[in-house]
């Protein structure tokens, strides 16, 4: 049987489960996550951990779900190869911005960010599985260099993006960087966690031209 679709799951915050033919976790931080929707326990296995860069709030729960589940922790060489990531001995393949891991019928690509990290460079993924292209920036202002990515990586269908400026792009940044990517449909993230970060939804539908905007709530899934 062919699976067609697949499923992602707004799990509060950046973190973000893909359920496709393997089931993929972004930025897994849901311990001390107050808009966590779920907890660890409560996770489906897991098969690849993709981690943007070092942010506690992205890093998150990322060893000990490794560790459950034997899945692979996916990022930039830094982090991958950071010490206690090699210490706590888990599966990771590390590489670099504008490469690709191929596994299966899975591709992860790491795009750039424009932000800060402790060790290596901030990060966003492309994961193309089943025909479809999944963009998750994570923390990242809006840069021009967005236009490339449907052009190498294929029409984005759906595209998860910050809204909650202060520490990245905002509504209006967030609407811009939709203008770039041309995706099918787009669903805000990294806001209302905490007050710094508070930012208004409609705000951000109202000046999304092109794409459709699909505000869910943590625990609150859209199939592409
Ligand atoms: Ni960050
Ligand atoms: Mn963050």
């Amino acid at each position: 049987m062919m699976i067609s679709t697949m499923k992602i799951t707004r799990l509060g915050h950046a973190a973000t489960l893909v359920e496709t033919t393997k089931t993929i976790v972004i930025d897994p931080f849901l311990t001390d996550n107050p808009a966590a929707s779920l907890t660890v326990k409560d996770l489906p296995k897991v098969d690849y951990i993709l981690i943007t860069h070092d942010h506690f709030d992205h890093f998150g729960d990322a060893l000990a779900i490794a560790k459950r589940d034997e899945a692979q922790i996916i990022g930039v060489f830094e982090l991958t190869t950071r010490k206690d990531v090699v210490e706590a001995g888990v599966k990771t393949v590390g590489f670099n911005i504008g490469g690709s891991y191929v596994d299966g019928d899975i591709t992860f690509t790491l795009t750039p960010a424009v932000h800060s990290a402790e060790v290596g460079s901030p990060s966003g993924f492309v994961i193309n599985s089943e025909n479809k292209v999944i963009y998750h920036s994570g923390d990242t202002t809006v840069f021009e260099d967005m236009k490339l990515i449907p052009k190498l990586y294929g029409n984005i269908d759906l595209a998860l993006l910050p809204i909650g400026g202060f520490y990245t792009m905002d509504e209006k940044g967030a609407a811009a960087a939709v203008a770039y990517l041309k995706p099918k449909s787009v669903v805000p993230i990294h806001y209302n966690t905490w007050p710094p970060i508070e930012a208004d939804t409609a705000l951000f539908s109202r000046l999304v031209q092109e794409s459709e905007v699909k505000v869910l709530e943590p625990g609150q899934s859209c199939e592409v």
